[in-house]
């Protein structure tokens, strides 16, 4: 499974790729707003950052605008990955940018009917958005396996990004369903490592070590 963190923080992005765990990046409108930079420098940052794909999102809702729109991102870095909604021109969009070369994460998938038309316009990454159908009462884990089913029955190449994920056992599921990428908020992606027994075993091997007086090398 591949990690991707779901932030436009630098620090943050900068830090977590120094300890060699992310594939890549995937920003949105409120995370470029709740990092307040602009979208054409943070975007450029944090490609030279990341050795993987940048999503970075069209605001228009027409498919030629989205596509005027997509040439600008696209100019940023080689790495940058169109995000576009799941919408009909952005269908339209995602087809004709793919067609160019150019990866597209078509986002706020919500069905997986709609996760099928993404496949069937060439998306490189489909975005179904865990947390929030949880929110909705629904189980977001059954729409990232209803994808899942579909895209093997018929070997579509778009790989499943788990989005939205707000816990470790987010993570976990979609992994143990086999969503291909995960994009996780930087302190969830942190969390990942903790366990309890882990403390608890370092703490008691570093007291045993240090009353045999020992050291290494
Ligand atoms: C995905 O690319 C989105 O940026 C993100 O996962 C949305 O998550 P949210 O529901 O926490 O805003």
């Amino acid at each position: 499974m591949k990690f991707f963190v779901d932030t436009a923080d630098v620090k943050e992005i900068r830090e977590l790729n120094e300890l060699g765990l992310l594939d890549g990046v995937t920003t949105n409108p409120s995370l470029i707003l709740k990092a307040g930079r602009n979208i054409a420098e943070v975007t450029k940052e944090i490609c030279d950052i990341v050795n993987g794909p940048v999503s970075a999102e069209v605001t228009a809702t027409e498919y030629s605008e989205m596509m005027r729109e997509a040439k600008v991102l696209a100019r940023i870095a080689d790495n940058v990955c169109i995000k576009v909604p799941l919408t009909l021109d952005g269908l339209k969009a995602c087809k004709a940018i793919t067609s160019e070369g150019r990866q597209v994460n078509v986002t706020l998938c919500f069905s997986a009917n709609q996760a099928l038309l993404a496949a069937k316009a060439g998306a490189s990454f489909i975005s179904p958005f865990i947390g929030r159908v949880d929110d909705t009462g629904i189980d977001g884990m059954e729409l990232i396996s209803e994808i899942r089913t579909i895209y093997d029955n018929y070997d579509f190449k778009t790989e499943i990004l788990a989005a939205s994920i707000r816990t470790v056992n987010h993570v976990k599921q979609a992994a143990l369903i086999g969503a291909d990428v995960a994009t996780v908020p930087p302190a969830t992606l942190r969390a990942l490592v903790k366990h309890p027994l882990t403390d608890k075993g370092l703490e008691q091997f570093l007291a045993d070590w240090a009353k045999t007086g020992q050291q290494i090398g």
